[in-house]
């Protein structure tokens, strides 16, 4: 078992994100700790940032982290300047409000994990300190290294999630070598995340991914985000039935075929299913809990699918994300356009749904999400001009 992941949350001293930001309107955590790598090689400091600090194909991670725009984004987000610093308003931080939330999010609501310090001496843990100090002072250059690598694999899909803007049909990747040449970054980082499109259908991902894991640094975990319409119970069982087996979160936004099929537009629902079964039954094999997490972008047209999600998820015993959908959708983002449910209906809604999650095995997250999302739903619109997001 990965000792580090098993680290008790109780223990406050342990965890970076909590021990940070519990002071009133923390600044984001992610421009002193993560990077974003999208399949066309631009960093930045998460996916849904685009100030481009350059591109890795040019120019070496080590410099980028320590560019003149990766310092002007640190400025930008210390000083509550969200907009400037190239972020988007819908993301998990800041939740329909370029202001800032007054406390930090949950961090299980974020794109990146908690990270528990070991306190061993190792360099990993020695960094995750250098980490807490740069964020505390507010620093613009950084002698940290990131503890979150966050890549995006390739733009290539066999879905077409209406939601989904990337364009599927583009051959645009990340070379595997590249991604081969951040190994030395797995001795300070606590967590390599891959996704897409979709990771799976290079075939040339799986090897790597195996490949990747380090016995030497065994803090560093490896984790996927997937569609999960490629994971047969063969090729579960060879990634998971292993000493350090990598973390997936699997998107499925319905529970009925129908809803998915409209949602996704595929028809893998039958495929999803057994995937995610399959790695229940693998988790418990291995007496976890925290191998697999199920992510269900909450809209319109699923929203009463929601209580049969929580339901099959207990069944399972696999935890479940509700992410708000994100994205100008007039017909399915309920936590953009009023007029698609009364906001105290909504409210109502999800704090039954968050009741009843409370009586479950199971981890049911996204509920501060949403609610945030919601009460900032009416000013979304009329108290800030667009996000200018500079190209690269
Ligand atoms: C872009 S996908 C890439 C990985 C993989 N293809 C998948 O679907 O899991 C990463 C995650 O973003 C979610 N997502 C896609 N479009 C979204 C949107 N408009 N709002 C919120 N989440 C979205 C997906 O459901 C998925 O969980
Ligand atoms: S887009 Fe959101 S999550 Fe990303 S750096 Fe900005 S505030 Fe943080
Ligand atoms: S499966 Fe993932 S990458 Fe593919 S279209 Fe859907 S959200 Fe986008």
């Amino acid at each position: 078992m990965n000792r580090h992941h098993d680290a008790p949350e109780g223990n406050g001293r342990m965890c970076l994100y909590r021990r940070v930001t519990d002071i009133p309107s923390p600044p984001c955590l992610h421009p002193w700790s993560d990077v974003w790598i999208n399949a066309a090689g631009w960093v930045s400091c998460c996916p849904q940032n685009r100030m481009w600090w350059g591109n890795l194909r040019e120019t070496p991670l080590e410099r980028l982290w320590n560019s003149d725009r990766a310092g002007r984004v640190r400025r930008n987000i210390a000083s509550g300047c969200y907009q400037e610093a190239g972020c988007d308003r819908e993301c998990p931080y800041l939740r329909n409000s370029f202001q800032g939330p007054a406390h930090a999010p949950p961090v299980l609501e974020l794109i990146n994990p908690e990270f528990f310090d070991p306190m061993d001496g190792s360099d990993y843990s020695k960094n995750i300190k250098e980490v807490e100090t740069a964020y505390r002072e507010r620093q613009e250059h950084l002698t940290c290294q990131p503890l979150f690598v966050d890549l995006q694999t390739t733009v290539r899909c066999n879905s077409d999630c209406f939601m989904c803007q990337q364009p599927h049909r583009d051959e645009m990747h990340l070379p595997i070598a590249l991604m081969e040449s951040l190994a030395p970054y797995r001795a300070t980082a606590g967590f390599f995340r891959w996704q897409g499109g979709e990771s799976f259908i290079r075939k040339d991902f799986t090897a790597f991914l195996e490949r990747f894991d380090d016995p030497d640094h065994p803090h560093c975990r490896r984790s996927v985000i997937s569609n999960g319409s490629f994971l047969g119970a063969e090729l579960l069982k060879r990634l998971i039935l292993v000493d350090r087996p990598p973390f997936f979160l699997i998107s499925m936004d319905a529970v009925s075929e129908e809803c998915y099929r409209n949602i996704r537009r595929t028809t893998n629902h039958a495929k999803v299913m057994t995937a995610l079964e399959t790695l229940s039954q693998l988790q418990i094999t291995l007496g976890r809990t925290d191998l697999v997490t199920w992510n269900y972008v909450v809209m319109k047209s699923n929203f009463s699918e929601m209580a049969l999600a929580m339901d099959l998820a207990e069944r399972w015993g696999i935890n479940l994300n509700f992410a708000p959908l994100q994205g100008k959708y007039p017909e399915e983002n309920l936590f953009l356009f009023p007029e698609l449910m009364d906001r105290e209906e909504l409210l109502l809604r999800l704090a039954d749904m968050e009741d009843r999650a409370k009586e479950l095995r199971v981890r049911i997250t996204g509920f501060s999400g949403m609610r945030q999302r919601v009460s900032n739903r009416d000013t979304f619109r009329s108290d800030q001009p667009e996000t200018i997001i500079p190209t690269p």
